[in-house]
């Protein structure tokens, strides 16, 4: 099939899926924000009737305190906990099949993740996968979830998945050097707890890599073919409270005004993918990610530039709308000239927090398998502004280490 045709293809088949996904209502976790958040969970936790929780989480926020913190708080609400502490960055099916045994094992009735995306995504698929007994590979894709999952309630520690409000979670398959997606509205939280406060022990580098992270969920939300009016008020607000906020939360990771607003941006942003999902940033980002194990958000980082320059010339006019949102430019400027700028200012910001302009780990060999992870992906699911075939992402690839062009 032609480039030309297989593109006509596509739009198509995401045109039918925006209807789609505008027309089906979806569940939002009920949440509880600032500093008596965790308190008002806790206390609705109890009123769900939920007597034993499985925490989920990861052994450095157990070593920080964060996790004894918040079980003193359920306890003394008056619920008991187990903590499965096994959750590394980008979480593993193991990891997964390892918790849901300690589910079965301390009896929980309800599943409350605290951390980042990967205690979050983890806690999701556990709890899950209680109620569908299928191997988790076969959850990948969209809507497989078909029995829903236990109560489940999330606590994030870091400003940039948004997890605690999508309903996707995403599943390393080390075995198949892959990330897979499970995109299904039956794994949205029940309930959440939003609280800043929780973010101030965050290191600069994770700050800024996750913020980053909230940024690509808004900017590829707001470029999507998907995207509708509601989506584009939370993705704007979003990119604007990142490029606002995200400087001064790495500055000063106290700064309380700074975390509140990043873990706004962040539940924003996510509220944007949860209806017009995410793009070839994400997609190109799980396939290096999953061979050469970079952070999420900051692979999200070092790919955004280059897809959105080779996107622009689809949605120049969307780029100088969250330019002009951004206080970037200003009102002489043409469209074109407006997204240079917001693009320029992406790789500002990464420069200013120390995440390269490239990535040197990407070798030659892998980038057909990356360039066709990345649009298996994308196809049926992403709308994208710019589609791109088989060659057109190789040379994108290859574009992300320059190391590789002149070898
Ligand atoms: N479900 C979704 O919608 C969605 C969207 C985007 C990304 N993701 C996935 O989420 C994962 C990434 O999540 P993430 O970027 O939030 O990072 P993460 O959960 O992997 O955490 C990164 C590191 O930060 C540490 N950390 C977290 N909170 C901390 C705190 N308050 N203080 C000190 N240290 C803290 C953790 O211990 C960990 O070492 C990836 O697997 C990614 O693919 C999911
Ligand atoms: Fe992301």
């Amino acid at each position: 099939m032609s480039f030309a045709l297989q593109a006509t293809f596509y739009r198509s088949y995401i045109a039918i899926l925006k209807l789609v996904t505008i027309l089906m209502p979806l569940r939002k976790p009920q949440l509880f924000k600032g500093e008596t958040a965790v308190e008002e969970l806790a206390q609705s936790i109890l009123a769900d009737g939920i007597k034993q929780l499985l925490i989920v989480s990861d052994a450095q926020l157990v070593k920080v305190g964060l996790v004894g913190q918040i079980e003193q708080q359920l306890q003394t609400a008056g619920i008991g906990t187990t903590v499965y502490d096994g959750v590394l960055p980008d979480p593993t099916i193991d990891q997964i099949e390892a918790g849901l045994y300690q589910l079965q094992q301390s009896q929980a009735e309800a599943v409350l993740a605290i951390g980042g995306g990967s205690p979050i995504d983890a806690a999701k698929v556990i709890a899950a996968r209680s109620k569908n007994n299928k191997p988790i590979r076969k959850m990948a894709g969209m809507f497989r979830i078909t029995r829903g999952m236990i109560p489940m309630y999330a606590i994030p520690t870091t400003a940039g998945t948004g997890s605690e409000v999508t309903p996707g979670a995403v599943v390393s398959d080390p075995e198949a050097t892959l990330k897979f997606t499970i995109i299904d509205p039956r794994v949205i939280p029940h309930k959440a707890a939003l609280d800043g406060a929780l973010m101030t022990g965050l290191p600069a580098t994770i700050t800024a890599a996750t913020g980053m992270d909230a940024l690509t969920h808004a900017v590829e939300a707001y470029l999507s073919n998907n995207a509708y009016w509601a989506t584009n008020q939370h993705a704007l607000k979003a990119a604007q409270l990142v490029m606002q906020y995200l400087p001064r939360a790495v500055a000063d990771g106290s700064d309380l005004e700074a975390r509140h607003n990043m873990a706004e941006a962040s539940h924003l942003a996510g509220l944007a993918i949860t209806k017009a999902g995410v793009g070839y940033v994400h997609t190109i980002s799980h396939n290096l990610a999953a061979r050469y194990h970079t952070a999420h958000g900051l692979t999200n980082a070092i790919v955004m530039p280059h897809v959105l320059d080779y996107s622009k010339s689809k949605c120049a006019a969307r780029l100088a709308r969250l330019a002009r949102q951004c206080d970037i430019g200003n009102a002489t400027q043409s469209d074109l000239e407006l997204a240079d700028l917001f693009i320029d200012r992406i790789r500002q910001m990464n420069a200013s927090f120390g995440i390269p302009q490239h990535y040197e780990k990407l070798k030659a060999k892998d980038i057909p398998n990356i360039a066709r992870g990345a649009l298996n992906e994308a196809r049926f699911t992403y709308g994208v502004p710019r589609y791109m075939d088989q060659g057109r992402c190789e040379t994108l690839v290859q574009q992300l280490n320059p190391l590789l062009q002149s070898a």
